[in-house]
C-alpha cells in the first residue's frame, strides 16, 4: 500500500475516450500566450514594491529572479519536449517522481494560477478604478477590497467574467485575441524605457541597497533587502509554464515548446531588466515605491502625462491577456488530474468546441471571490509560493531523468544541466524563505488540506495508466 504513494504514471500517459483536447496552437501562439502570461502586474505594479523592500538594489532582485527562472525555464523546456502531455510540472512529477509529490505539486499549481488570475486581476482594477470613477461615476467604495477601506471589488470580479467568456469560447480564437494584445504591453513598456532612460541619473542609485541582502525583518515590522524583494519580484517572470499545459494542444510539440519557452523567457529577462534600470535611474525610488501604478507615475513625474496615460491605458487593454493565459493554465491543471482520477471525471467533460467548461466555470467563481477580497501583495505572495514548488520539482525531475535515462528522447537538452538544475533547485528554495512568513504559513496550511483530499479522495481514485 505503502509504495502506492510512489506510483508513476507510464511516460506517455494514456488517455480515456473524448478526453482528447484539440491540437490548434502553433509555436507563435506559444510565444503569444508566453509574453502575454509573464509581463504584466509584476513589471508594471510589484516593481514598487521590490523597490521599497531593496531600494535601487531592485535591479539585482530582478537579476536574482531572472537568473533563477532562466534556469527553471530551461528545465521545464527539456521536460515539456519529454514528456509533451496536459499538466505541466504536475505530470512531469507524475511520470519522474510519483503520485503523492505529483498531488503536492498539482495542488500548488492550482494554487499559483488561480491566484495570479485574482492578482492580476485586482492589478488591473487598480488601473481602470480612476477611469472608471472619472467616466461612470462608479464609487471606489465598489472598486477596492476590505483591506483598502472599500467593500467589494467589483471591476476585478467583471474583468475575471469577461476572461472566463473568452475561454469558453474556444483556445484557437482566445490566443489570436491574446496575441494582439502581448503587443499593445511590449510598446508600452519600449516607451517607457524611450522616456526614462535619458533621464538616468546616478545621484538616484545612491546608496544603492539601503536595507542589505538577506531577508529581515525592519523596525516598521515590514520584511525587507535584496532577497525579500526578489521573493516577490519573481512574480514579474513566471507564466512561460502556462505554454507548458497547452502541450497537449500543440501541432508540433517538440519543436514549438522549445521555442515557445526558451524564447518567451529571454524576450521577458531582456525587457525588465531594461524597464528596472530605466525606472530606479530616473527618480529617487522612494517617490514610486509601493504606488499602485509606479510606471505612470515616473513618466508623470518626469514630464510626459501623455506617456504616462497611454502606459496606464495599455495596462487596461493587455493585463487581460495575463489572467487568460493563467486561466487557461488552471483550467487544463484541473482537467488533467480530473483525468487521471485524482478529482472528480465529471469535471474533465470538454464542450463539443474542446473546452473544459465547468472547470472554466468553477474556477471563475473561486477566483472572482478571492479578487473582490483579497488585497493584490498577498495574493501575489502566495502564488509565488505555489510556483516555487513546482519548479523546484520540475529542476528534480530533469536531474533524475538525466541519471535515469540520459539516453531517453527530448529534443531540447538543457545545456549544463547539474549547475542549471541545481541553481534553479536551490535558488527556488532561497525564495520561497524570502517570502513573508504568513505567506509560507497559508502555504503550508493549503498543502495540508491537500493532503487530506488526497488520501480522502485522490488516491482511491487516482486511474494509473
Ligand atoms: N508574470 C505575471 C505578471 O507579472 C504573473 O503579471
Amino acid at each position: 500500500m505503502t509504495d502506492s504513494l510512489f506510483r508513476r504514471k507510464p511516460i506517455v500517459p494514456e488517455r480515456q475516450e473524448g478526453h482528447q483536447l484539440a491540437r490548434t496552437l502553433g509555436w507563435p501562439h506559444l510565444i503569444a500566450l508566453g509574453v502575454g502570461a509573464i509581463v504584466g502586474t509584476g513589471i508594471l505594479t510589484l516593481i514598487g514594491v521590490g523597490a521599497d523592500k531593496a531600494g535601487p538594489a531592485v535591479i539585482m532582485s530582478f537579476g536574482i529572479a531572472g537568473l533563477i527562472c532562466a534556469c527553471a525555464a530551461l528545465a521545464y523546456a527539456e521536460m515539456a519536449t519529454m514528456i509533451p502531455a496536459s499538466g505541466s510540472a504536475y505530470t512531469y512529477s507524475y511520470v519522474v517522481i510519483g503520485e503523492l509529490i505529483a498531488w503536492v505539486v498539482g495542488w500548488s499549481l492550482i494554487l499559483e494560477y488561480s491566484l495570479v488570475v485574482s492578482a492580476v486581476a485586482v492589478g488591473w482594477s487598480g488601473y481602470a478604478a480612476p477611469l472608471l470613477q472619472a467616466w461612470a461615476g462608479v464609487p471606489m467604495a465598489l472598486m477596492q477590497g476590505p483591506e483598502l477601506g472599500g467593500i467589494v471589488n467589483l471591476p476585478a470580479i467583471a474583468i475575471i467574467a469577461v476572461v472566463a467568456g473568452l475561454l469558453l469560447v474556444g483556445t484557437r480564437e482566445s490566443a489570436t485575441v491574446n496575441a494582439v494584445l502581448v503587443l499593445v504591453k511590449i510598446v508600452a513598456l519600449v516607451v517607457f524605457v524611450a522616456v526614462a532612460l535619458p533621464a538616468f541619473n546616478a545621484a538616484n542609485l545612491e546608496p544603492f541597497s539601503p536595507y542589505g541582502f538577506a531577508k529581515h525583518i525592519g523596525p516598521d515590522g515590514v520584511e525587507r533587502g535584496v532577497m525579500a524583494a526578489a521573493a516577490i519580484i519573481f512574480f514579474a517572470f513566471y507564466g512561460f509554464d502556462a505554454i507548458a499545459t497547452a502541450a497537449e494542444e500543440t501541432r508540433n510539440p517538440d519543436r514549438d515548446l522549445k521555442i515557445g519557452i526558451v524564447g518567451s523567457m529571454v524576450a521577458c529577462v531582456a525587457i525588465y531588466i531594461a524597464v528596472a534600470v530605466a525606472a530606479v535611474g530616473a527618480i529617487a525610488y522612494t517617490r514610486f515605491a509601493n504606488s499602485p501604478e509606479p510606471l505612470a507615475l515616473i513618466l508623470r513625474e518626469l514630464g510626459s502625462p501623455l506617456a504616462a496615460q497611454y502606459l496606464a491605458v495599455s495596462a487596461i487593454v493587455a493585463l487581460p491577456t495575463v489572467i487568460l493565459a493563467f486561466f487557461y493554465g488552471q483550467s487544463r491543471i484541473f482537467f488533467t488530474m480530473a483525468r487521471d482520477g485524482l478529482l472528480p471525471a465529471s469535471l474533465a467533460t470538454l464542450s463539443s468546441r474542446g473546452t473544459p467548461v465547468r472547470i472554466t466555470i468553477f474556477t471563475a467563481l473561486v477566483v472572482a471571490v478571492l479578487a473582490g477580497f483579497i488585497p493584490l501583495g498577498e495574493l501575489a505572495a502566495l502564488a509565488n509560493a505555489g510556483t516555487l514548488a513546482a519548479f523546484t520539482a520540475v529542476s528534480i525531475c530533469m536531474l533524475i531523468m538525466r541519471r535515469r535515462a540520459p539516453d531517453a528522447p527530448r529534443t531540447f537538452r538543457a545545456p549544463l544541466p547539474w549547475v542549471i538544475g541545481s541553481i534553479a533547485v536551490l535558488g527556488c528554495i532561497y525564495l520561497f524563505f524570502s517570502l513573508p512568513e504568513k505567506t509560507q504559513l497559508w502555504f503550508l496550511v493549503w498543502n495540508v488540506g491537500g493532503l487530506g483530499v488526497y488520501f480522502l479522495y485522490a488516491r482511491r481514485n487516482a486511474v494509473v495508466g
